[in-house]
């Protein structure tokens, strides 16, 4: 598998991303994964694993945020028949389920202290004891980790250990919100609007550009999780093939990217001809000399523009319809 196709977008932020995957997935060193929630922090840790040399080995995922503390250990460090009672048989924890494969801890920043310490020494040694065992097995994962929160802020209120974080920010990813890559949303709808079709088996829908410049001006405080669930909605609504305005429903009090916010001059030009490129590029298409006709530029001025907003024109193809 690659990268690319997993992760979608023709950004800069996404490309200069995939790249610096190329780079890590073959290494065995841990990763940390920044990023609001939505931004595909769970993804980019699939394709470090199932791009690298233990694509073939377990991938274990666990969220730290949805764990009680109380069964934290076991979930980790496994049991033994009768470490406590109801433990009628034994149990094989995270920490030996991943061996030689990627333990992936998703919201890492929600881990209790008392589950860090232990963590920290499991790193350490490479060796992990079972609750109600005396006797402490090899583990060999690569640790993936992934937090929304800001975790040297964490530090300082001492929520979180600052040694394990040196251990686990090896190599920090920070996975940037889809406001600051809208260039991204046609490629990202185009996907899965052929995904949805599939699934339907039928023609993918398509999209009116009123209803793409819609998806283009809005923030996302969900990212893309928000981008796919509303891309859902919009195709029960739509009746026929079409999905137009109508059918794209916002929140009440939607933020719109570039509305009361003030951006600095130089991101708002990025913003406007993101819309801008994006709503011609679907216009014509994704044909090249179509668009400068329309937009009265060359067909280098055009290239050019895509090129530094990091488009493709062919990533356009199929994707207008006529409002
Ligand atoms: N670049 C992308 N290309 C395709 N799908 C994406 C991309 N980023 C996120 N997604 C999808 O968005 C949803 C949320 O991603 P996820 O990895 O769970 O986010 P996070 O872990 O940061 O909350 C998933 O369905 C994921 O497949
Ligand atoms: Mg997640």
């Amino acid at each position: 598998r690659r990268k690319a196709d997993m992760l979608i977008g023709n950004s800069v932020q996404i490309r200069d991303l995939i790249h610096s995957l190329d780079q890590l997935a073959p290494a065995q060193t841990p990763v940390l994964i920044t990023g609001e929630s939505g931004v595909g922090k769970e993804l980019v840790a699939r394709a470090l694993h199932f791009t690298g040399p233990r694509a073939r080995e377990p991938f274990i995922a666990i969220n730290c945020g949805a764990v009680p503390e109380t069964l934290f250990e076991s979930e980790l460090f496994g049991y033994e028949k009768g470490a406590f009672t109801g433990a009628t048989s034994p149990h094989v924890g995270a920490f030996e389920a991943a061996d030689k494969g990627t333990l992936f801890l998703d919201e890492i920043g929600e881990m209790p202290m008392a589950m860090q310490v232990k963590l920290l020494r499991v790193l350490e040694t490479s060796a992990v004891r079972r609750v109600g065992s005396t006797e402490s097995r090899k583990v060999d994962f690569r640790l993936v980790t992934a937090t929304n929160r800001n975790l040297e802020s964490e530090i300082k209120e001492g929520r979180f250990r600052e040694d394990l974080f040196y251990r686990i920010h090896v190599y920090p990813v920070h996975v940037a919100p889809l406001r600051e890559r809208p260039e991204d949303i046609p490629p990202i709808v185009q996907h899965y609007l052929s995904l949805i079709a599939l699934r339907e088996k039928r023609p993918p829908r398509r999209l009116t550009s009123s209803a793409l410049e819609k998806l283009v001006a809005y923030a996302w405080p969900g990212n893309v999780r928000e981008l796919v669930n509303l891309l859902e909605r919009a195709t029960l609504l739509a009746e026929d093939d079409k999905i137009d305005a109508e059918h794209v429903v916002l929140p009440d009090n939607a933020a719109m990217t570039g509305g009361t916010q003030l951006l600095p001059y130089r991101d708002a030009k990025q913003q406007f001809e993101a819309a801008y490129y994006s709503q011609l590029m679907r216009t014509a298409d994704g044909n090249v000399s179509l668009a400068a006709k329309l937009a009265q530029k060359t067909r280098k001025e055009i290239y050019d523009a895509l090129k530094r907003l990091g488009l493709e024109a062919t990533a356009f193809r199929g994707l207008a319809a006529s409002d």
